[in-house]
């Protein structure tokens, strides 16, 4: 069952969508060489806890992993995907992509966004690559509307992400949001003729986060049983927004 939100939870949700908001555009701000991602964690720690909410990931049972998260945040680096440990041995340098992405809980509601940003001076091919993934987002973010279907969001990322001669990954979605991290419907990030194509209506919450690849779209998972990488090497890029349908079309909760 799809959860669909009243106009008061949504200001909550909202609430919610900008501090992590807020968080990554700091978390952002610090990236440069010589910083490690625990750095990141760590300030990320104290903003969700000074804005007196909780970070979602923390303790969050995965299933696939079997176990619960131990971080705020998951900064994954270069070829990893999703899942990075933050650690204080992870030193940014020039050349490398952080892919950032949190959550938090304020007054009972979610919020989750994921950003990726490029230390110092950047592959023009590994710009490309971001640049795709997030113009992805965007297209996406323009199919949630009221009538549309979720294929038409799994769609807008496959059509632009496919053109562009990159591949998505397909072990991990998007994902409904709300007093759950996690809620229907799945969110592909390709039309999967599989599942269900529900319509999208008003006060319906999705989390939609394409995850792409240079090269081959497979993953493996590295030894710390965490960390998801590119089974080639490959350097993957990740942007997430949460986005409502209102009766004005798209509302992204996670952005000003
Ligand atoms: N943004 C990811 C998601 O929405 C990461 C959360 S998984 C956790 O599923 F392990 F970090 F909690
Ligand atoms: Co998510």
């Amino acid at each position: 069952m799809i959860v669909r939100k009243t106009p008061a939870e949504l200001d909550k949700m909202r609430a919610s969508g900008l501090l992590v908001y807020r968080i990554l555009q700091e978390l952002g701000g610090m990236v440069k060489e010589g910083v490690s991602t625990l750095d990141l964690e760590e300030a990320a720690e104290r903003m969700v806890k000074e804005a007196g909410a909780r970070p979602a990931f923390k303790n969050y049972y995965v299933p696939a992993v079997g176990q619960r998260y131990k971080y705020v945040l998951c900064t994954s680096v270069n070829d990893e995907v999703v899942h990075g440990l933050p650690s204080a041995k992870r030193i940014l340098k020039s050349g490398d992509i952080v892919k950032i992405d949190t959550g938090v809980e304020l007054n009972g509601y979610f919020g989750d966004s994921a950003i990726t940003v490029g230390v110092g001076e950047i592959d023009p091919a590994v710009q490309k690559l971001m640049d795709v993934t997030r113009e992805s987002l965007e297209l996406a973010i323009r199919q949630v509307k009221a009538g549309n279907r979720l294929f038409d969001i799994c769609a807008a990322v496959e059509g632009h992400v496919t053109s562009n001669g990159f591949t998505i990954v397909r072990e991990f979605v998007g994902h409904g949001i709300g007093t759950q991290l996690h809620e229907e419907p799945q969110v592909p990030n390709y039309v999967d003729r599989k599942n269900e194509n529900p319509r999208l209506k008003e006060g319906m919450v999705l989390a939609i986060e394409p995850m792409v690849n240079a090269g081959k779209p497979e993953t493996k998972v590295a030894s710390d049983k965490w960390t998801a990488q590119t089974k080639d090497g490959s350097y993957s890029a990740h942007f997430e927004h949460c986005v409502a349908v209102t009766a004005n079309g798209p509302w992204v909760l996670t952005r000003p």
